[in-house]
């Protein structure tokens, strides 16, 4: 490991951000505080040339101003396709980063990019400073991979496959079981250590793959759809985790397709057909003006057979969308469209009664908005 990854790796496990280190002379001392950075010093140390590091700055100023995870103008073509195009963005250390986007709009070849598995066509990506491109060795001890297709080994058991990819990843001895015990232990897994992976349910074979992904304590760690087809319990119990994660430095890039996922992240960018149309923090977002659009409200209607409910409103003059949400209505319409008017529609459909309040925008109002909008051709 060069010394500027040891470094990197120990700022990026400390709950310090890199700038931080920065500012001042103090460096030496705030690194003494870490076990974690201590250990990178020492690297530094025997290789004699920390004192000279320290005084140019060279090592700490290389790195990114508390950026984790850079994109700019980041661009993948597979012959006349272009999966990604111009896509720029940085996530902070620390930072759960949630990236949506409808199916084939580009996110996981982000990913890919990102991990230094598939080489950009045009654009730069980094992590921790180095560059995705000419730096994978470097990249690949710093980050941790749980792919959307399953790369676990379906005829080893749990346990066969724990072991496995720690020894990839270079562990042995008492390191390995070490590490080993402490993945299974975080996961709960311990009851399934000897069924076959391919024998698992969806949200333990999950449970697995996180765990494999995790077994060299990378600082970035990307998870490309983690929740899909898994069950409530086991949702809101892999997002604990990720919080876990998060509060300890460690810096996540999360996709999904659930909107109450996306509400649970730091930051959340948002592609659609390979570009990225927004990012920034959920509550930023649910205030842009294209969501809020002048003249408008948002109101919340709750009635017995709603969508018999939204068949009588969603046609009604001054109601620009209208979208089911359990037993209530999502409703944008123009300011002056009275509840009196909307009371007494859906009277007319046999709905006598409806309790109906306003409401802010939801992610997912965001994203149906910057959809539409760019559907009409209103996108950059
Ligand atoms: N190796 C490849 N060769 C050719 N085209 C590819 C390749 N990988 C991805 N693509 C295309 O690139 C586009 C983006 O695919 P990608 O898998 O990144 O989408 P995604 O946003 O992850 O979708 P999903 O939500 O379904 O996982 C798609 O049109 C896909 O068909
Ligand atoms: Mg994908």
């Amino acid at each position: 490991m060069g010394l500027q990854e040891a470094l990197c790796r120990a700022i990026a496990h400390s709950r310090f951000q890199i700038g931080d280190f920065k500012r001042g002379l103090r460096v030496r001392e705030r690194l003494r505080l870490r076990g974690a950075v201590v250990g990178a010093l020492l690297t530094a140390e025997k290789s004699n040339c920390l004192p000279k590091l320290l005084k140019t700055g060279l090592v700490l100023h290389a790195m990114p101003a508390d950026a984790m995870i850079e994109c700019e103008k980041l661009t993948k073509r597979f012959g006349h396709v272009v999966a990604v195009d111009h896509v720029s963005f940085k996530v902070k250390k620390g930072s759960i980063f949630g990236f949506l986007g409808p199916n084939g709009s580009g996110k996981s070849t982000v990913i890919r990019m990102l991990c230094g598995l598939l080489e950009p066509s045009d654009g730069l990506g980094r992590i921790a400073g180095f560059d995705v491109a000419t730096q994978t060795d470097a990249i690949k001890s710093l980050i941790g991979y749980m792919s959307q297709k399953f790369s676990l080994y379906d005829e080893l058991t749990v346990y066969e496959n724990l072991m496995f990819y720690g020894r990839l990843y270079g562990l042995r001895g008492a390191t390995l079981a070490k590490r080993r015990d402490e993945l299974i232990a975080l996961t709960h897994i311990e009851p399934y250590l000897e069924r076959r992976a391919a024998l698992l349910s969806g949200g333990w074979r999950q449970r697995l793959a996180m765990a494999c992904s995790l077994v060299h304590k990378p600082s970035v760690l990307f998870l490309d759809e983690p929740t899909a087809g898994i069950d409530p319990v086991a949702r809101r119990e892999l997002w604990d985790l990720l919080f876990e994660f998060s509060s300890l430095g460690m810096t996540l890039f999360v996709t999904t397709h659930y909107m109450d996922e996306a509400e649970r992240c730091s930051h959340v960018g948002y592609i659609h057909m390979s570009k990225l149309v927004v990012c920034g923090v959920p509550d930023d977002l649910k205030t842009m003006p294209i969501v809020n659009p002048p003249g408008t409200k948002r109101l919340d209607v709750t009635c017995d057979h709603v969508t018999v409910g939204l068949q009588a409103v969603r046609h009604l003059p001054g109601v620009r969308t209208a979208t089911v949400f359990g037993q209530s209505m999502h409703l944008l319409l123009d300011e002056g469209t009275s509840e009196e008017f909307l009371r007494a529609e859906l009277a007319k459909s046999g709905i006598p009664h409806a309790d109906i309040r306003p409401i802010a925008p939801s992610l997912e109002d965001v994203f149906v908005a910057l959809t539409t909008n760019r559907k009409n051709g209103n996108g950059q």
